[in-house]
């Protein structure tokens, strides 16, 4: 099969498109045929002690096979998710990934947008309501409001019935209340909850009666990694084809262009999700 692979440390200079055998199943794995694979910024920054690896981490498809001992999926289901981080990732035309995490894709979506989703919807969503206890009626600053996570971030705090401020210059058009610069927020009204996707100066110069960042460790703030969550991707899934949520998608490359696409991932004023088309 054609994948993609990361063969040293140095971002996507070091990534190449090579032909690898198929994945062979493991007990409790499915074996997925992936369309659309997503990728997320300082991702080539993660597998750097398991090269060569596989980059992306989030998927949508259809299962191909599965080991003896699944039940949980068929082949032929339509599925996407998030995949572990300490494996081989989804760039790829095929991907073995533990049955347990799939979840089926939402019916609303094509594979593109389906693949937008799962790390930026269970990121947004752990870090809001599991981490960030955001309550109805509560106010919420979300930095990077219009990034892979941050425009996932302002959907799913309205919904929940937050008063929600974004920083970044596409705030508004993901549906933030109100929208800040980066140099102004510090004039935001008190807020319960910052949730940070920026990290750096913007972090540290933020106040809030709590303060959850996924970008980096800082004093008075709760970092977390994001975790695999069928049962979350069961509900944004819900949320999705009922029409409260929807991902945007900056841009799509094929998978011979993953380079490119890793350029255009750390590149500021994106709006929303690079994708992978690999089907
Ligand atoms: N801890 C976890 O579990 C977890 C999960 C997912 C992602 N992450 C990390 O969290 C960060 C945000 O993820 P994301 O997918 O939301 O990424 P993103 O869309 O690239 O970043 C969010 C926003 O940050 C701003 N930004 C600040 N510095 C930037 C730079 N050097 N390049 C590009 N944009 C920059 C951009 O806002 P403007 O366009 O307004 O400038 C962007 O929209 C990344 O570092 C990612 O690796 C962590």
């Amino acid at each position: 099969m054609r994948a993609v692979r990361l063969l040293h440390p140095g971002g996507p200079g070091a990534l190449e498109l090579q032909e690898v055998d198929v994945p062979l199943l493991q007990d409790g794995e499915a074996l997925v045929l992936v369309y659309a694979a997503a990728i997320t910024r300082d991702e080539l920054d993660w597998p750097i002690d398991r090269l060569p690896a596989i980059p992306s981490y989030e998927l949508s498809g259809v299962v191909e096979a599965v080991a003896a001992d699944v039940n949980d999926v068929t082949v032929g289901d339509e599925v996407y998710a998030l995949t572990p981080f300490d494996r081989d990732g989804v760039a790829a035309e095929y991907a073995a990934i533990p049955a347990g995490v799939l979840a089926p894709k939402p019916e609303a979506l094509d594979h593109v947008e389906s693949a937008a989703i799962p790390m930026a919807g269970l990121t947004a969503w752990q870090g809001l309501f599991d981490h960030g206890e955001l309550e109805a009626g509560q106010r919420v600053l979300i930095h990077g409001a219009a990034g892979g996570v941050g425009h996932v971030a302002v959907q799913l705090a309205r919904w929940h019935g937050a008063h929600v401020i974004g920083t970044s210059s596409g705030a508004r058009a993901v549906g933030a209340h109100e929208a800040f610069d980066y140099a102004s927020f510090e004039a935001v009204e008190p807020v319960d909850l910052v949730f940070d996707t920026v990290g750096g100066d913007v972090l540290s110069r933020s106040t809030g009666r709590r303060i959850v960042s996924i970008a980096e460790e800082h004093p008075g703030a709760t970092y977390f990694v994001v975790e695999p969550n069928r049962g979350q991707l069961v509900e944004l899934a819900r949320l999705i084809d009922a029409g409260t949520l929807r991902p945007a998608v900056d841009k799509i490359f094929p998978l011979e262009d993953a380079r490119a696409a890793f350029d255009r991932v750390a590149a500021p004023g994106k709006r929303g999700k690079v994708v992978l088309k690999v089907r």
